[in-house]
């Protein structure tokens, strides 16, 4: 599914009146929130589009916009002004947005905070059954849901979602999400709070799902993990695109990304201020085994080896 952002802005004061205004006020509403300053909307003028099975990294300081972006992949929220198109078809139509809701899971930021139901069963459960499906392919999309998120059908289906640890609770979120199989995979801060180990796991599970063929969008403050999944990453400051392109294309104007509150990944950065010292470092984007094998090269290590790049 190709997602299409057409000049979307957005405002929560925008979105609150329209809901009080009939239809035929739409005009009217223009006009109020249009002319509003800049501080006003949650997102301004957004184009870009999410094409079929990439990976599309998403970065900006607190408050830039990226939690109400992706909350207008499924319709979950509507456009104040643009369209956001899933394969041409609007969202702001209700059928439309029905429809992708079903294709485009959003797993939320903290998504443990919205556990709801009685046992880890019926809360994976929950998403399927409201696809109307079978309970026997319900039952093979819990236990799938489950075994990929690496966590124990047979002792978890009967407890309660809440007697587990955060970890695990963040898993069993997750599992539901997995469980709709959903095409597109939008994720916000999906490793935020996790200790080292968990994190690598849930990124590999991540990266293991992007392989598989899904589209997946990533919400995140980690420029390394951005870098490291990306195949573009799109850069929000103030509401606004400040840039979209290649990891390397985004992380190589280190100046501008630090106006807007973002830096290089780790990596790129140290390598930016070997270059200045007089190291040659050719590449154009550094990760720890790269930067460290050029390293290595330039002080004429006899062990330096060149590493395959990726
Ligand atoms: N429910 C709401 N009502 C009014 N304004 C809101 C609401 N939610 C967010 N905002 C505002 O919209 C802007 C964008 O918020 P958003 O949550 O999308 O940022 P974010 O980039 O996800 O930040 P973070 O990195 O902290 O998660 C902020 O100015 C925020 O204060
Ligand atoms: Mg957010």
């Amino acid at each position: 599914m190709r997602l299409s952002f057409e000049a979307v802005s957005y405002s929560y004061e925008g979105a609150a009146a329209e809901k009080k205004r009939p239809r035929s006020k739409r005009e009217a509403r223009r006009a109020d929130w249009g002319n509003a300053p800049d501080a006003l909307w949650a997102l301004l003028d957004v184009t870009f589009t999410v094409e079929p099975g990439e990976f599309l990294g998403i970065a900006g300081h607190t408050g830039s916009g990226k939690s109400t972006l992706i909350q207008h992949m499924n319709g979950l929220v509507h456009p104040t002004e643009g369209r956001v198109l899933a394969d041409g078809r609007d969202l702001a139509e209700k059928g439309v947005a029905h429809e992708v809701r079903q294709q485009v899971g959003l797993v939320f930021q903290y998504p443990e905070n919205q556990l709801f139901a009685n046992t880890v069963y019926d809360d994976v459960a929950f998403g399927p059954r409201n696809m109307k499906l079978s309970e026997d392919e319900v039952d093979r999309r819990v236990r799938e849901g489950l075994a990929l998120v690496g966590l124990s059908f047979d002792e978890l289906r009967d407890r309660s979602p809440f007697d587990l640890s955060g970890g695990q609770q963040r898993r069993v979120a997750f599992a539901g999400v997995l469980a709709m199989e959903p095409e597109v995979l939008v994720l916000d801060e999906p490793v935020a709070g996790l200790d080292p180990l968990s994190r690598e796991e849930f990124l590999g599970l991540i990266r293991d799902l992007h392989g598989g063929g899904r589209t997946v969008v990533m919400v995140s403050h980690s420029m390394e993990d951005l870098a490291a999944l990306s195949d573009r990453i799109l850069v929000l400051s103030e509401g606004r695109v400040f840039a979209l392109g290649t990891p390397a294309e985004v992380f190589a104007d280190a100046a501008a990304l630090k106006a807007v509150g973002l830096g290089a990944p780790a990596p790129e950065a140290f390598a930016g201020e070997l270059r200045a010292a007089g190291f040659a470092l050719p590449r154009a984007l550094y990760d720890e085994r790269t930067l460290a094998a050029d390293i290595a090269a330039q002080l004429g290590c006899a062990s330096a080896e060149e590493p395959s790049h990726g």
